[in-house]
């Protein structure tokens, strides 16, 4: 049975104190939840600097873990401003997030940059959250699937099977991250059922069915339940809702 997996994208939001008293907000309503560990496994992901106090307040006996946002491609060195992927595991990081769209759109991370960073944190002991989805105009112009298949095929299938293992995959439309515009269920189905698809064909059947397929994008406690009804759909990363204690609990409980 593949990992059900609830990801928390915290973004560039929340001070210092603002973000240990959000973890410790979700800890708290975590054990009054009784939540179970790993159905879902719970990934919070917050800004560099919040990681090791948020770690201090996960509650891991419920099955959360610690992931970072983005990592650099190299380990160590003259790299000003950057984190690597062993300073990650560190401090506590298990997950990664890689190839979030804000971050190939503001960032200009290509997939050949995100190809090393894939390597890096592989190599370090993280587990990547590999993202991947559409513009409007590419889904407006009946080209989603092209476009998400290339993402796949330069980015991430380039692994070896024992690295594609640890991979995670979320899929967001950009056009419904952030916007309050949700996928629909069937929307999103269909991409994940297509995603699996080209996993079976780069690596195998069992590959496919054994890999954990996010959605991201909008989801929140209203609509989680509908889009984790789908057979393709293992989870969600969640960004504003995951601001959110009580919201974020209820998602974690949509399945
Ligand atoms: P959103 O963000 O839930 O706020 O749309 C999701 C994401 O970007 O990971």
């Amino acid at each position: 049975m593949r990992q059900k997996l609830v990801a928390g994208n915290w973004k560039m939001n929340l001070s210092y104190p603002e973000g240990l008293a959000l973890a410790h907000e979700i800890a708290i309503l975590a054990g009054a939840a009784q939540l179970t560990p790993d159905q879902p496994r719970v990934v919070l992901c917050p800004p560099f600097i919040h990681l090791f106090g948020v770690a201090q307040h996960l509650p891991k006996a419920a099955g959360f873990y610690l992931g970072g946002q983005n990592c650099h491609q190299k380990d160590s060195g003259a790299y000003t401003g950057e984190v690597s992927a062993t300073m990650l595991r560190s401090v506590g990081c298990e997950y990664v997030i890689l190839g979030h769209s804000e971050r190939r759109q503001y960032c200009h991370e290509t997939d050949d940059l995100l190809a090393q960073k894939l390597k890096a944190a592989l190599a370090a002991g993280l587990k990547p959250i590999f993202c991947v989805g559409e513009t409007l105009e590419t889904r407006e112009a009946d080209e989603t699937f092209e476009f998400i298949g290339r993402q796949l095929s330069d980015g991430l299938f380039h692994l070896s099977n024992e690295e594609f293992d640890q991979v995670v995959i979320a899929y967001e439309p950009i056009w419904a991250i952030g916007t309050g515009r949700t996928a629909t269920s069937a929307q999103a189905q269909e991409v994940h059922a297509f995603i699996r698809e080209r996993i079976a064909r780069a690596y195998d059947a069992e590959a496919a069915q054994d890999t954990t397929i996010l959605y991201g994008g909008s989801a929140n406690a209203q609509n989680a339940r509908e889009l984790f009804s789908q057979p393709d759909v293992d989870g969600g990363l969640i960004g504003g809702a995951a601001l959110k204690p009580a919201d974020f609990i209820t998602i974690i409980q949509s399945f």
